[in-house]
């Protein structure tokens, strides 16, 4: 199925118009703000009775250097999506420029640091304008132009935000790579999108620890990066570290001294704006691609709506950057609303497990976005470290990342939010670049466990498994879908567009497949069961169990492995191992160990077993296919129901796996 809009009313709509009016405006205008349930119904439904002139009206609302020929091309074929074709724009001049006559003075980054102690940052937009041109004008000096690739491996500090800013006003594709990940990973990441340029720090501050990222790099360096021509560095902890004259550069030498203003690239809608590897259920991770148009529009829309953020609120989302809460919801979305956005370098439970909350009250949050794992891992620790902290600015309070079970919602609600502040429960994906399915806060109905209601302009289908047809009416269930291009949608994996429509175009044709299967209640509510592909969620963190499988059997005497998930109280999910070793080959604590270290070595700590089980074989297919249906009853500990075993290949095997549990 091949459909292509042509949408004309741009002879109607005038952008360029919309941008000149605003100069005379007080206030730069942002997209439509819903303010109330019955308003949601009418725009949902307007924005899907005519996409195109819903989305436009929306992308007025920016600053465009040309207007759009075209609003909307697309096919899920290809597939092929373009929004907003011949408009030209930078994304940075709507996050930072066009607010500086009205809110320059105003909070953009409100940094709080790892130690309590030490001194907040306050970046004003005009302070941050003024970063981001000098960084700007500082890579423009090592070469680096519009399209060139550079890679990210960083702390959260300002420094980050800022150069992340400075490549998008540049043009060149930013790639953030989450600094927990190994020097293998990294490498391979690097060398996936030969990226011109790394930047990162000398040290991290997590908790009470420095963590030696710059040795990573070098490490990623020495496995083999050729494209790489500069390695930038940002003295952070102030530590040694090892220097490679003809690589290391360090930042603030390029960077200061650097003019305070800097033209901006004028990039096309349809150019990429930055590349972000995540786990997909076979081979290496997958560079996801967004461009610069339809991002900006539906990261600002989503922002505004979902968290009905309000001028002079301070908001704070606890992701790191390294993913893409971090991209879409620390900097661009709010950026883009003119809005205060906090970013914390430390950890939920450094010094104490109090941390999330004393910065709440110290800097009088009002919205808050953080993950399942990390209410859960505090709601362990007791309610002595929420209970006391004045909590009152909070207005609504948001989850991400994975499903969040039932008794965590219910101590967020109590305990975070006094029963009184809304929870927004964000579903979305790395490849959709915004939240999709998600209340807006204290609009919508609310119930725990339910993502809800679709934004405005996506439209979800459930599909049959079996029939593949799309499941109509409620209450229902099935395979999550997306039937029509929202405006950041992925365009393409990196390098490999057949992988980008092998992996989400062809399980239901026509639609975008997400990997999750969905239920929705008889009010038509959204709730999210989980991936039904071999993606495992760990703390909110997407891994591949061909991936975990991949680095497990990279170890010499590991013959083979299956890598599945199972219900973990902290984690959501984690990671368990069945593998096979060579024969004579002591399969004990030590192995046990080195095959830890060795996915610590391949992917780094996230991705690290939590149970390892020595198997003689794994029960197989007649075709020699793994049955991981039945590895993943074992490991959660449902044998009760495992199933027809008698048709496998090696029913015995189901057997021994029982008897050998960890
Ligand atoms: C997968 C995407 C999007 C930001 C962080 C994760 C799961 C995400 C929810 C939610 C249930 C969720 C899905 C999805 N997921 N949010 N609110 N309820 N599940 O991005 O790493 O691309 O992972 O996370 O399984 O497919 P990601």
């Amino acid at each position: 199925m091949i459909i292509r809009r042509i949408w004309i009313s741009h002879l109607t709509y005038h952008p360029i118009l919309a941008y000149n009016q605003y100069q005379d405006m007080s206030e730069p205008s942002l997209p439509l703000q819903i303010t109330s349930f019955q308003e949601y119904q009418q725009v949902y439904d307007r924005s899907i009775a005519d996409p195109e002139a819903f989305w436009a009206e929306q992308a007025e609302t920016f600053h465009w250097h040309k207007p759009w020929d075209r609003v909307l091309d697309w096919n899920f074929t290809d597939p092929r999506v373009e929004w907003f074709q011949g408009g030209s724009l930078n994304i940075t001049e709507n996050c930072l420029d066009r607010h500086l006559t009205t809110r320059g003075d105003q909070t953009a980054i409100l940094f709080e640091p790892n130690e309590p102690g030490d001194p907040e940052v306050k970046l004003s937009y005009t302070e941050l304008h003024t970063a981001v041109c000098r960084v700007s004008n500082a890579l423009r000096a090592l070469g680096i132009g519009k399209g060139d690739r550079v890679c990210f491996y960083m702390p959260m500090v300002p420094e980050l935000a800022v150069s992340v800013l400075a490549c998008a006003r540049i043009g060149a594709i930013h790639s953030v790579v989450f600094a927990g990940f190994s020097a293998q990973a990294l490498a391979d990441r690097v060398n996936d999108a030969d990226c011109a340029l790394i930047i990162c720090s000398d040290y991290n501050r997590r908790g009470a620890k420095n963590i030696a990222v710059k040795d990573v790099v070098d490490d990623a360096i020495a496995l083999g990066c050729p494209s790489v021509r500069h390695v930038l560095v940002h003295r952070n902890t102030g530590e040694a570290v090892k220097w490679n004259e003809n690589l290391d550069r360090w930042y603030h030498e390029e960077v200061d001294g650097q003019p305070a203003s800097c033209a901006a690239e004028v990039m096309q809608a349809e150019d990429v704006l930055f590349i972000l590897y995540t786990s997909g259920s076979t081979g290496k991770p997958k560079g996801v691609v967004h461009t610069c148009g339809g991002y900006m529009v539906y990261t600002a829309f989503s922002f505004l709506n979902v968290f009905q953020y309000q001028p002079g609120d301070v908001y704070w989302c606890t992701a790191d950057i390294g993913w893409i809460t971090g991209h879409s919801y620390i900097l661009y979305g709010p950026l883009l609303c003119g809005a205060t956005t906090l970013m914390f370098e430390g950890v939920p439970t450094y010094p104490d497990a109090s941390r999330f909350w004393q910065v709440c009250a110290k800097h009088k949050v009002n919205q808050f976005y953080t993950a399942p794992t990390a209410i859960r891992a505090l709601m362990a620790r007791g309610n002595r470290f929420v209970d006391g902290h004045d909590l009152s600015d909070l207005k609504v309070i948001g989850s991400v990342g994975e499903p969040i079970n039932e008794e965590a919602w219910e101590w967020y609600h109590e305990h975070v939010g006094k029963g009184r502040v809304p929870i927004v429960d964000t579903w979305w994906q790395t490849e959709t670049g915004g939240m999709m399915i998600s209340g807006l806060g204290g609009l919508s109905p609310q119930k725990a466990t339910f993502a809800g209601y679709p934004l405005p302009g996506v439209q979800m289908a459930l599909i049959d498994k079996n029939s593949g047809e799309e499941v109509s009416g409620n209450p229902a269930s099935g395979l999550l879908c997306v039937k029509f291009p929202w405006p950041s949608i992925l365009r393409t994996t990196w390098g490999d567009h057949e992988r980008c429509r092998t992996t989400y175009f062809t399980t239901v044709p026509g639609m975008y497949f997400t990997g999750d299967g969905a239920r929705r209640d008889a009010d038509g509510m959204y709730r999210i069961i989980g991936r039904v592909d071999d993606v495992i969620n760990v703390s909110g963190h997407r891994l591949g169990t061909a991936e975990v499988e991949n680095a497990i059997n990279e170890h010499a005497q590991v013959v083979e492995s299956a890598v599945v998930g199972y219900p973990h109280d902290i984690k959501g999910q984690g990671i368990y191992a069945y593998v096979i070793v060579a024969d004579g080959v002591p399969a004990g604590d030590t192995l046990r160990e080195e095959i830890v270290a060795m996915v610590r070595q391949e992917i780094g700590p996230i991705a690290k077993p939590d149970k390892i089980q020595f198997v003689d074989e794994l029960p197989k297919t007649r075709s020699g296919k793994i049955m991981r249906r039945i590895l993943r009853k074992v490991a959660s500990g449902d044998t009760g129901a495992l199933g027809d075993t008698s048709t496998l290949l090696n029913p015995e095997a189901v057997e021994s796996v029982i008897a050998g549990v960890v």
